[in-house]
């Protein structure tokens, strides 16, 4: 390899997706302190929130007084999910420049998330990425339940090409395809890039990762060796969907980080600040959170000499692995910035 390193963008999508089944509600300042830490982790991009029915997610009833207070970087992106075109209305009103609104793959989870048909629910989201898009906002369009549906079963994959391409043409900046209930495999994850990635480039392409079944992180290393450089992750695992029964918590972004940094892709991301960042997720939702890897990098920060660097190959707390690990990683293949 030569050049630049491979430069990988991860959207924390922990103020958002995160909190949204978290049944203490995290008050205004706690979730405007959450959002600064990721700021201070150097993360590009962050979901700040939904402008959804209160009824419907109570913890984000307070979206529309919490973007005005978050002060947004340069270069950064703060984003809000938007279900409908009231949605919105609300968030352009907040001062929003960034939205991503909702497409489920199946009938029924729309019907269960936003009490729509699909057909319903492809056209709502067309009209509202056109008028986002009229009024200079950037846009990303999940499509949810790519892999399996809670009610459903698993999705056709060519029902998840076809709606990634009507997002597409619809102008979507992003598509994020979502793993809403962390159901797939690694080989489910090529089944499916392997049915977009002729029709869509892949820099439009987003994963978007849940943990169900431990499998979120393999899922990621496909994804980044079949040339995906965007991913959805949450600060300390934190996530679940509550429309989606089964939905477990969303891929860690410090264990995104970790595998980004070992395998020498750059995240921008500052390792230390990522800590103090899942630190302060568990003193909001008051029990322990964190990624498979938090306790190794809690253990090992000193050997971060960069903020983005890999770890260094002499860990001073487990060295009976050495540093084995570290000489097998090599950059995924196919791999083009
Ligand atoms: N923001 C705030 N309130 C909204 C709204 C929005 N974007 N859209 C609708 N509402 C309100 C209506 O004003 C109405 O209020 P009222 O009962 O006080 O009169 C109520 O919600 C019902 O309106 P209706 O248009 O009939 O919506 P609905 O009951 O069909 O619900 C959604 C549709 C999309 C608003 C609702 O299902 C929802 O918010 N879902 C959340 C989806 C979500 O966050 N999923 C997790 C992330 S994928
Ligand atoms: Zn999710």
């Amino acid at each position: 390899m030569n050049g630049a390193p491979i430069q990988v963008r991860i959207t924390d999508v922990g103020p958002r997706d995160g909190l949204q089944s978290q049944k203490t509600l995290v008050p205004l300042a706690g979730k405007q302190a959450l959002i600064e830490a990721l700021w201070a982790a150097r993360l590009p991009a962050i979901e700040a929130t939904s402008f959804v029915s209160p009824k419907a997610v109570p913890q984000m009833a307070d979206a529309d007084a919490l973007l005005p207070a978050i002060a947004v970087p340069a270069g950064r992106s703060l984003s809000a999910l938007v279900p409908n075109q009231r949605g919105l209305e609300r968030a352009v009103q907040a001062g929003c420049r960034e939205i991503a609104v909702v497409l489920s793959a199946t009938e029924t989870m729309n019907q269960r998330n936003i009490r729509m048909g699909l057909d319903q629910a492809i056209a709502a989201a067309r009209d509202t990425l056109r008028d986002a898009q009229a009024q200079g906002l950037a846009t990303r369009a999940y499509v949810a339940v790519a892999f399996a549906c809670p009610f459903e079963g698993d999705t056709p994959t060519g029902r998840v090409r076809d709606l990634s391409l009507a997002m597409a043409e619809a102008g979507a900046d992003e598509i994020v395809i979502a793993d809403t209930i962390g159901a797939a495999a690694p080989s489910d994850v090529q089944r499916v890039l392997d049915a977009l990635l002729p029709a869509l480039p892949v820099q439009r392409l987003g994963l978007h990762l849940h943990d169900t079944r431990g499998m979120a992180l393999a899922n990621a290393w496909q994804g980044l060796q079949m040339g995906v450089r965007r991913f959805d992750a949450s600060i300390g695992g934190l996530g679940g969907c509550p429309f989606a029964p089964g939905a477990a918590g969303n891929l860690a972004t410090e264990d995104l980080a970790l595998l980004c940094a070992q395998a020498g892709l750059d995240t921008q991301l500052d390792m230390a600040a990522l800590v103090r960042a899942v630190d302060l997720v568990e003193s909001l939702v008051g029990y322990p959170v964190g990624g498979r890897s938090l306790r190794w990098i809690r253990q090992n920060l000193a050997t971060f000499a960069a903020p983005c660097a890999a770890p260094s190959s002499t860990p001073r707390t487990d060295a009976t692995h050495s540093n084995h690990h570290r000489q097998g990683a090599a950059a995924p293949q196919g791999m083009n910035t």
